[in-house]
């Protein structure tokens, strides 16, 4: 599907975020790993999420939803699933649930779109098979595991101490979740820190690191920070923005992308609302700021940022000097090649973006032009490419732009809204 966007003249008003991904996807995994009934309010509203309850279902779970709140009650035991668990485009659903089967030597098969297939997946089984689980992957030409994978019943799993080659947060909880449901001590340590939700919802729901799960009855989704950096960066970028982004989730793991504005002479100012599910959460005004400066962007700071990479090569297309992203090169897999694909679409619409192998090169400033430009099958390219569209001349064409609902369903009327505020 094309969607088109126009340059925009402002975006003003207050809107309050969609409840955040990682968290609703560990909400539901850990309330399906408990037998009382977990209460979820402001779930992810996209397809991921929908992935991960779906799956969930067919281990045996039950999971009503009315809206945004989703009820889910664990089995007691998980099942084994009848039919092929279909992660869609989710790699976080894909990861955490081979922890699960893994964990509780449970048969089964995942398997994804297009695209998911096409993911590493040996970064997860040699771990998990390290611990004694019998699981495969579908092996390319190149050696790699992907999707679909195979899970064997009744391994039994041992612990171990982990030394992950990349920060990553979708290993590093399956095999936290596949030590938990396996009762044996695990150890990760990650060259970097990825996001850390799911220790702390261990530390919250596990606190002697062991089932059973101490659940609430209820609890909140703070707002994706991820879907907001696409709303915060368009309003840095468009002439006469003021935004005020309600309920988002603070976890500094999640926010470096706040800090890259701040240090391009955005203007960003995070405002303390308080905690929900043991994650800080605040209010995010910002304003459009007419000097933006180039900045570089590496090291220890990519995994705090690594989502919003996208959004803030575009806000880099607009700042004086040469921005520099390195040390990313997870961004090459991830849902599509997002340095190949921000580097295209952001040329095509008259920028100079050098694709770097484990980064970007960016030029700036650049007037932008509207173009035709393909959001990669890739909801994150998509939203970035858009906003990039509010900056340019004329009309861009987004090819694929329906790829934002794995996300941000609302993304598109969301800045439709913001546009017609007073
Ligand atoms: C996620 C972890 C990150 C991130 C993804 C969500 C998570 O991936 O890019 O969007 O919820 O754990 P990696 O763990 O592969 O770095």
């Amino acid at each position: 599907m094309r969607v088109v966007v126009r340059q925009a003249a402002r975006l003003s008003g207050e809107i309050r975020l969609p409840g955040d991904k990682s968290l609703s996807h560990r909400l539901l995994v850990f309330g399906a790993l408990s037998p009382g009934t977990l209460e979820i309010r402001n779930v992810a509203p996209g397809e991921d999420a929908k992935a991960t309850a779906r799956c969930l279902r067919s281990l045996g779970a039950k999971i009503e939803t009315s809206g945004e709140v989703v009820r889910i009650r664990g089995p007691g035991e998980l099942h084994p699933p009848q039919e092929v668990l279909d992660c869609g485009n989710s790699g976080t659903t894909m990861r955490l649930l081979a922890g699960v089967l893994a964990g509780a030597g449970l048969p089964g098969t995942l398997d994804g779109d297009a695209s998911l297939r096409r993911r590493p997946m040996g970064r997860v089984l040699e771990p998990l098979r390290r611990m004694g689980a019998r699981c495969e992957g579908t092996r390319g030409p190149d050696g790699e595991e992907r999707a679909p994978l195979t899970f064997f019943a009744g391994s039994r799993l041992e612990g171990g101490h982990f030394r992950l080659p990349m920060a990553s947060a979708q290993v590093k909880s399956a095999i936290l979740l596949a030590g938990l449901l396996a009762g044996v001590p695990v150890r990760v340590e990650e060259p970097g820190l990825s996001r850390d939700h799911t220790e702390r919802m261990l530390g919250a729901f596990a606190p002697e690191g062991r089932m059973p799960l101490r659940l609430p009855e209820a609890v909140t989704v703070p707002g994706d920070p991820s879907s907001a950096a696409f709303l915060a960066a368009a309003a840095a970028l468009v002439p006469g923005s003021e935004l005020r982004l309600r309920g988002i989730g603070a976890n500094p793991t999640r926010i470096g992308w706040i800090q890259a504005l701040r240090r391009m002479g955005a203007d960003l100012e995070l405002v303390d609302e308080g905690l929900s599910v043991g994650e800080p959460v605040a209010t995010l005004l910002v304003r459009h700021s007419p000097r933006l400066r180039a900045i570089r962007i590496e090291g220890e700071e990519i995994p705090s940022l690594i989502d919003e990479i996208p959004i803030l090569a575009v806000v880099a297309t607009q700042a004086e000097g040469t921005t520099e992203i390195r040390g990313a090169s997870e961004l090459r897999v991830k849902e599509s090649d997002r340095i190949a694909a921000m580097a295209e679409g952001l040329t095509r619409m008259g920028a100079e973006v050098e694709p770097l192998p484990d980064g970007l090169r960016i030029q700036g400033p650049t007037p932008l032009r509207g173009a035709r430009v393909d959001a990669a099958s890739d909801h994150r390219v998509a939203m970035s490419l858009a906003v990039a569209g509010l900056r340019a001349a004329g009309e861009t064409t987004i090819e694929g732009g329906e790829w934002a609902s794995v996300s941000f369903p609302d993304f598109f009327r969301a800045l439709d809204t913001l546009q017609a505020s007073p």
